[in-house]
């Protein structure tokens, strides 16, 4: 049975325009890179039995038999300065057998050897002594690198804004440090030998505009930090460029810090998770084995999950993405496609306690599945229709392998329901509505004419002979929980529900109120997409307002797409509180739902017109409090002075359903 799906309305995220990129294609990396590198545990003070030991244990706890076989020692391995030769070279009392050798003894265990070095005049170096970087020797230093046998580089950015005096670190630095990974990816090509190429800029200049050319990965975000709430900050920074994602060319979410005693159990889950399928390069960043200590058996077995690393590593390549985020509820859902028509779900529990979810498949596209499998337990439940329930840890994610899946709002039945009473339960609605379109299709075209009854209420819906088909309203409640029946004669082969078609409010039809500055902005022509106007600087205290008649009988809550910016990328905060995320509330005849939206910038926060202040994104949500005849809609930044940001995300337009 083929089915035309193209017209069901999909809750998600979608992006204000389609990307075609140019990328390297070097044949390295054609799913997501795994390995091991020193700094999360190690910091810049590396030395050779922590490399040989690490190394070792990626042998001998199963990790290199499943993917994970690069070896990169990061900063710390050199010295203040050149040799005699202009070379880099090892710091010989930590690496005494000399980088040579230590390329040697990874290679002997069948893994790939990676070494790190930076685009500044010196390496980043947190403590300990300064060590030169390769700016202005990078064609030497390629060579070096590939004389020692490396087969990975890592390539940093500290000390590289020159027109500010070479500071440690420049966030806002005058010219993109673009030109600097230039500059070592021709270098690696004069070399003839092909490395995996890890470009680390921390995400400044908006790497995935230009990155995917010159290197096999790059950082999308300043670092991962040893606390719980950086994985919210860099999953927010990567909502709006996941599409850049793709075999040889990959978003670096930055290195594991499972294994490292810092997160519970359900976090490190959460943490593996989100790597996993947003197809980050999977580098371990704990002590495996060393002299003081080993990796937890816990936290070993999530990195070992192959369910996961299978996700991973898919053969499609194609990164999940946000699909629906519920702040008030405190949980998002994530999801994305793998091969052999199976999809990817995680639905993310950001509370501090745990909560008895319902995941409605309808967020992920989805009506039903043939099976769903839990990646974490291997429980798998089959014919799974419209929601799974299940409870999820505090911090923890549930994340589901669907497959044999019916797409949103197709109901079909097994063999043909012949005539008489048919129930269906468990309808999804994606809004209140009296205006969906049920489509019956009969398993043959009706031989002679027939009634129809919905829900029990015979309207004049007579059925022709010879009619395969027929279209009748309905209405139902946002949620999962709709019960319709169908009493025909004809047998039917199956059903498709569609919600009704959004109509869309502009934030120019909304009037500004309040203290502030809230505004209604001009944007660069092409910007603030659909409309080239936005509303910018909502606060606690000031908002817009539109009366929305509902006309039809709609009350309760109706699924609305929201139209945001946001670019407050936190670069400078990632040590801090900085979330990539501001609040935006809608409230409706005083009721009021939130939305912390992420980022929305797709190009430079830095040298771009608006600093991806202009590039806009849509994410659903379900608002509640609309009654019939006028309804007060509010769009503001309520209860803002409590969050990290203030500042409400700017406002371009509203589709309500
Ligand atoms: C930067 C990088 C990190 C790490 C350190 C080393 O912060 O982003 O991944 O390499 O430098 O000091």
């Amino acid at each position: 049975m083929l089915l035309s799906v193209a017209l069901l309305a999909l809750p998600s995220l979608t992006l204000a325009s389609p990307t075609i990129h140019k990328r390297l294609a070097n044949g390295l990396a054609l799913t997501p890179p795994m390995g091991w590198n020193s700094y999360n545990h190690y910091n810049c003070a590396p030395n050779q039995s922590i490399i040989h030991s690490n190394a070792e244990a990626l042998v001998t706890l199963g990790l290199a038999d499943l993917g994970y076989t690069y070896v990169t020692t990061d900063c710390g391995w050199t010295i203040p300065h050149r040799t005699a030769e202009n070379k880099l070279t090892w710091n010989e009392t930590l690496f005494p057998a000399g980088f040579p050798a230590l390329g040697q003894y990874i290679h002997a265990l069948g893994l790939g050897f990676g070494v790190y070095s930076d685009g500044g005049i010196q390496m980043c170096m947190t403590g300990g002594v300064n060590q030169t970087g390769s700016l202005g020797h990078e064609n030497i230093d390629a060579e070096t690198f590939v004389s020692w046998g490396a087969d990975l580089l890592k390539y940093d950015n500290c000390w590289s804004s020159a027109e500010k005096g070479f500071p440690n670190v420049d966030y806002e630095p005058l010219t993109s440090p673009h030109q600097n990974y230039v500059n070592m990816r021709n270098a690696l090509d004069a070399t003839g030998k092909n490395l995996l190429f890890q470009i680390c800029d921390w995400g400044v200049d908006f790497p995935s505009a230009w990155a995917p050319e010159l290197g096999n990965t790059w950082r999308v975000t300043n670092d991962i930090i040893p606390n719980w709430r950086t994985i919210f900050r860099i999953v927010n920074q990567v909502v709006p460029q996941t599409d850049y994602a793709g075999p040889g060319r990959w978003l670096d979410l930055d290195m594991l810090e499972v294994g490292n005693n810092i997160f519970t159990h359900a976090e490190e889950q959460t943490h593996f998770a989100l790597w996993s399928i947003l197809k980050s390069p999977l580098t371990i960043g704990c002590a495996l084995n060393d002299t003081l200590t080993s990796v937890s058996a816990s936290s070993l077995a999530i990195m070992k999950n192959e369910n996961v690393i299978g996700f991973n590593q898919d053969a499609l390549g194609v990164s999940a993405n946000l699909t629906r985020r519920y702040s008030d509820e405190g949980y998002d859902v994530w999801s994305g496609p793998l091969s052999g028509n199976r999809t990817v779900a995680a639905i993310v529990n950001w509370n501090n306690h745990s909560i008895d979810a319902t995941f409605d498949l309808p967020n992920v596209g989805l009506q039903s599945a043939g099976w769903v499998k839990d990646a974490w337990t291997n429980e798998t439940r089959k014919n799974v229709m419209t929601s799974y329930k299940a409870s999820i840890e505090a911090h923890g994610t549930l994340l589901l392998e669907l497959g044999d899946t019916v797409p949103v709002g197709v109901y079909h039945f097994d063999g043909y329901v012949r005539s008489g009473d048919i129930t269906i339960e468990n309808v999804y609605g994606l809004t209140t509505s009296n205006a969906y379109e049920m489509t019956i299709h009969f398993s043959s075209p009706a031989p002679t004419p027939c009634d129809l009854k919905v829900n029990n209420r015979r309207a004049s819906h007579q059925v022709d002979a010879g009619q395969s088909s027929i279209i009748v309203p309905v209405a139902l409640l946002a949620g999962n929980n709709n019960t319709l029946t169908v009493s025909i004669a004809n047998p039917i082969s199956f059903i498709t529900i569609t919600p009704p078609v959004g109509e869309f409010y502009p934030n120019t039809a909304f009037a500004i109120s309040g203290p502030g500055n809230a505004s209604h902005i001009t944007c660069v022509p092409g910007l603030c997409a659909p409309l080239g106007v936005k509303i910018g600087d909502l606060s606690p205290n000031n908002s817009a307002s539109l009366i929305i008649p509902a006309t039809a009988n709609v009350v309760g809550s109706r699924y609305v797409e929201l139209t945001y910016i946001n670019n407050d990328v936190a670069i400078s905060t990632s040590w801090g509180e900085g979330r990539n995320a501001r609040n935006i509330t809608i409230s409706v005849n005083n009721q009021t739902t939130r939305l912390e939206v992420p980022l929305s910038g797709r190009s430079s926060e830095l040298y771009s017109s608006m600093k991806g202040w202009g590039d806009s994104a849509v994410l659903g949500v379900l608002v509640h409090g609309w009654k019939e005849g006028d309804n007060e809609v509010v769009i503001g930044n309520v209860g803002g002075e409590k969050g990290v940001q203030s500042l409400g995300a700017d406002f371009v337009g509203l589709k309500v359903f």
